[in-house]
């Protein structure tokens, strides 16, 4: 069975509120009723009502006070409050919204308008929350799709140098099959009888040195084992950025060495920007340490990172250029780090400049973008750690995103 919808009734006046709270329990809402600005509030901490109708003029507190302090408080603050009042002046109604009310009837009132007004407002509640949670299931799927297409090109990234250190693997084994024959030879000479037929192992032996080439293998074998260990390296190393990009539990707020993580996001992203650009990096010698959440800033950095390579991406498909640059710096200014990802795109042009924050604002075609990357960076960085992310763009050169994040969580000042 589907529950019935809560409604709080504020008015002092007993006769008014019987007559609402009759009309509304036959209409199948469930009521909670008050005679007081603060019994008011009490119920609504107490049944979280999906909706309240509050008169004004009601003692102790008047119904506007009550309407601000149920929007002040989380529990409450999303329910809609439809106002019920004799006061009809256009400054009432004009207080009534500023307070936060959803809507405004003035008495005498239509018991039938009231209903409708009700119903449309908890079917606009309902929507919000349905929306919240599709948007929450979308960050979710984007998250998602751009782990997969990391993953892709992470793999791709080590596909390469495994590719060429099995091939040197497999050359350092023939060779070693042509050296093991060789020194058997070799070893036939040594231990031969004095006058035994050394001449004919001789002449094996040479021709065993002419099948291994054994100058060839003296060149060639120190150069593979050093291009198999440098690939090697190179695959530990991207492994290394996997684990630090993706670590659980980086959802915490803890100090952050910011080079290294910028490190490792270039390097789990190089699938995404090494075709277009090269990345250069200027950072602040001993930079602190700066505390912040690590997988979401590595998020941050890496939206940055992928929009400043879409950006150069078309540019160079017109034909611009071959190759674009992307500069990350790092600065420390007063009680600030400072984080700048600059590229040589195309820039933003101005008209769009206020709505790239905007969630699900994008100029990309659909599977290349969904509009979430800015906005997440915001939400990240201005909300979840008190800091502030801007954009300077001049068309046909480039643009800049400036991030500040404050070095102590607890400082308070405003980031330029
Ligand atoms: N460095 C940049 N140069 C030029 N335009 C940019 C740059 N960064 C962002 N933009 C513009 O801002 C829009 C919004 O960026 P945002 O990162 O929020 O979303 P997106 O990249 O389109 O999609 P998503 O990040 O969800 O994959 C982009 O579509 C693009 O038009
Ligand atoms: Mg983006």
């Amino acid at each position: 069975m589907i529950k019935p919808n809560r409604l709080l009734v504020a008015d002092d006046d007993p006769i008014n509120r019987r007559i609402l709270v009759r009309s509304l329990e036959k209409a199948g809402y469930e009521i909670v009723e008050a005679s007081t600005g603060l019994e008011a509030l009490e119920q609504a901490l107490e049944h979280l009502p999906d909706l309240i109708l509050l008169d004004i003029g009601m003692p102790g507190r008047n119904g506007f006070e009550v309407c601000e302090a149920l929007k002040s408080q989380p529990e409450t603050a999303d329910r809609p409050v439809i106002f019920i009042t004799s006061k009809s002046q256009a400054k009432d109604v004009e207080r009534a919204f500023s307070v936060g009310a959803s809507d405004y009837v003035t008495k005498p009132m239509h018991l039938q308008e009231v209903k409708a007004r009700v119903s449309v407002h908890l079917g606009l509640r309902r929507a919000k929350e349905e929306l919240r949670a599709s948007h929450l299931q979308l960050l979710q799927a984007q998250k998602l799709e751009s782990i997969g297409q990391l993953a892709a090109g992470v793999a791709h990234e080590i596909n390469t140098p495994t590719q060429y250190v099995s091939d040197n693997t497999r050359f350092l084994e023939e060779a070693f099959g042509d050296l093991v024959e060789l020194l058997d030879k070799i070893t036939g000479l040594v231990h031969a009888d004095e006058d035994g037929d050394t001449a004919t192992l001789k002449a094996s032996i040479s021709s065993a040195m002419k099948v291994a080439d054994l100058k060839y293998l003296l060149e060639e074998v120190p150069r593979s084992l050093e291009q198999s260990i440098d690939g090697l390296g190179r695959i530990a190393e991207i492994i290394r950025a996997m684990k630090e990009f993706s670590h659980p539990g980086t959802k915490e707020v803890a100090p952050v060495d910011i080079h290294r993580a910028i490190e490792s996001t270039m390097t789990v992203a190089s699938n995404e920007w090494k075709y277009v650009a090269a990345i250069e990096t200027d950072f602040a010698p001993n930079l602190p340490q700066v505390p912040c959440a690590l997988g979401d800033l590595n998020q941050v950095v890496l939206n940055l990172i992928v929009n400043a390579a879409h950006a150069i991406g078309e540019r160079i498909s017109t034909g611009d250029f071959e190759k674009g640059l992307i500069t990350i710096t790092t600065r420390e200014v007063g009680e600030w780090v400072e984080i700048c990802v600059s590229d040589t795109g195309g820039g933003i042009p101005e008209e769009i400049r206020d709505r790239v924050f905007d969630p699900f604002f994008t100029t990309k075609e659909v599977g290349k973008g969904t509009g979430q990357g800015l906005a997440m960076a915001h939400s990240t960085i201005v909300d979840a750690h008190g800091g502030s992310i801007n954009l300077q763009s001049v068309l046909g050169e480039g643009s800049t995103f400036t991030i500040r994040l404050p070095f102590s969580q607890g400082y308070v000042g405003e980031a330029a």
